[in-house]
């Protein structure tokens, strides 16, 4: 019997992004976990400047957290093949060698330049097949307001938010503080439109509180985002997994240490709870898997994408607020997204084997379309 073929897996972590050390640890639980009967992982090291690292250098930025060396990935692209060869400078002097053919690349980046389309534009020049979503619902997912419209035309249910850019905020801060205050009511949440793990989001809860967590936001980003706080809330996630057909888990619950789930709940207070399934009636729970499968399909997400919710209840009543979609969502084995499949019987290995056979299949889908035209335009 011949022995079948291991596909060689990219695992592409770190990256130029405020979440490149949590992107480390989704990284090393992927490696980890990966079936190596079927797979061969192969770790790609993003540098905070944008270096890719070989896979030898990379796997030692795993084990000793050191992101550096010499050697630096590069690739050619053909129509039908892709290639990734490794620079080696030494004294002045620079080699090449080819890296043996990968067949598939798992992204497990977080946030700006690895969550937001840019890697998988990349990708899609290199032509390799990728786990995740392609450019389009990546970019959406990370542009909150973006993603907002794309929600708001399917009908899903936001709280009242508004957007403004930087440069108006600095020439016209009173016209925007009293629009701000006639559209939406207090507490508000500002935030940076594209940045993710919390980073210059602030709850406001007063009037003279507002300019100054606007200033935050600006810090960050060229748009702010202003919504209207959900008060006694629960917030809620649930994982989606598919391309077309997507299937959705259970509902878990967070309960965040702090006040909301800041950054300091997200990473570094251990007393941020994960509940599952989510303390909220069934019927609840229906309703936001439907919700989250058609958020997926709303942005034309593929693979995974875990969606946040902000439940607010008021007796027997539950008012149900989508909050974002997130296209790579954390993986290590205690974050929520594959802990929502565990809990619906899909295990961490069996789920990374489903994302990378998810990958291949939306490739093949892609390469059935016909790219050839017969025009006559350069023929003159
Ligand atoms: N409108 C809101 N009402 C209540 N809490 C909110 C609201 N918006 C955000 N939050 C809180 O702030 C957290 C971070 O906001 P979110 O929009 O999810 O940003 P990020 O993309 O950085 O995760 C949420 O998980 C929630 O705890
Ligand atoms: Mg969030």
């Amino acid at each position: 019997m011949t022995e079948q073929k291991r596909y060689r897996v990219g695992i592409l972590f770190g990256g130029k992004s405020g979440e490149h050390e949590v992107s480390f640890c989704s990284a090393s639980s992927v490696i980890k976990a990966i079936n190596p009967g079927k797979y061969e992982a192969v770790p790609i090291a993003i540098t905070k400047q944008g270096y890719w690292l070989s896979p030898q250098n990379s796997h030692h930025a795993l084990l000793t957290g050191k992101v550096e060396g010499e050697e630096i990935m590069g690739w050619k692209s053909k129509t039908d093949e892709h290639q990734f060869f490794i620079i080696n400078k030494k004294n002045n002097e620079i080699n090449y060698s080819f890296l043996e053919k990968l067949d598939v690349i798992f992204p497990v980046l977080h946030g700006p330049f690895g969550e937001d389309g840019t890697i998988q534009g990349l990708l899609e020049l290199i032509n390799i097949p990728y786990v995740g979503s392609g450019v389009a619902a990546s970019s959406l997912s990370m542009d909150k307001e973006l993603m907002k419209k794309v929600f708001q035309q399917a009908g899903l249910p936001l709280t009242k938010w508004l957007m403004f850019k930087r440069k108006r905020w600095v020439t016209e801060p009173k016209e925007i503080i009293r629009e701000v205050e006639k559209k939406l009511c207090y507490p508000l949440f500002v935030k940076p439109t594209n940045l993710g793990s919390s980073v210059g989001v602030s709850k406001v809860k007063k009037s003279n509180e507002l300019s100054a967590a606007i200033d935050m936001a600006a810090l960050y980003d060229r748009k702010i985002l202003i919504e209207e706080g959900v008060e006694d809330n629960i917030e809620v996630e649930c994982s989606v997994l598919g391309n077309d057909e997507p299937l959705v888990s259970v509902v878990g619950e967070i309960k965040p240490a702090g006040p909301y789930y800041d950054y300091n709940s997200k990473y570094l207070d251990d007393n941020t709870q994960l509940i599952i399934p989510a303390r909220i009636p069934d019927r609840v729970a229906k309703e936001i898997q439907e919700i989250s499968r058609l958020a997926f399909l709303a942005i034309d997400a593929a693979g995974l994408a875990r969606v946040d919710f902000l439940v607010q209840q008021k007796g027997n009543s539950y008012h149900i607020f989508l909050n974002e979609i997130n296209t790579i969502p954390g993986f290590t084995e205690v974050s929520m997204y594959p802990k929502l499949w565990e809990k619906s019987g899909v295990g961490f290995s069996e789920l990374i084997d489903k994302l990378i056979l998810l990958a291949l299949e939306r490739y093949q889908d892609k390469l059935s379309n016909k790219i050839d035209y017969p025009s006559k335009l350069l023929e003159k």
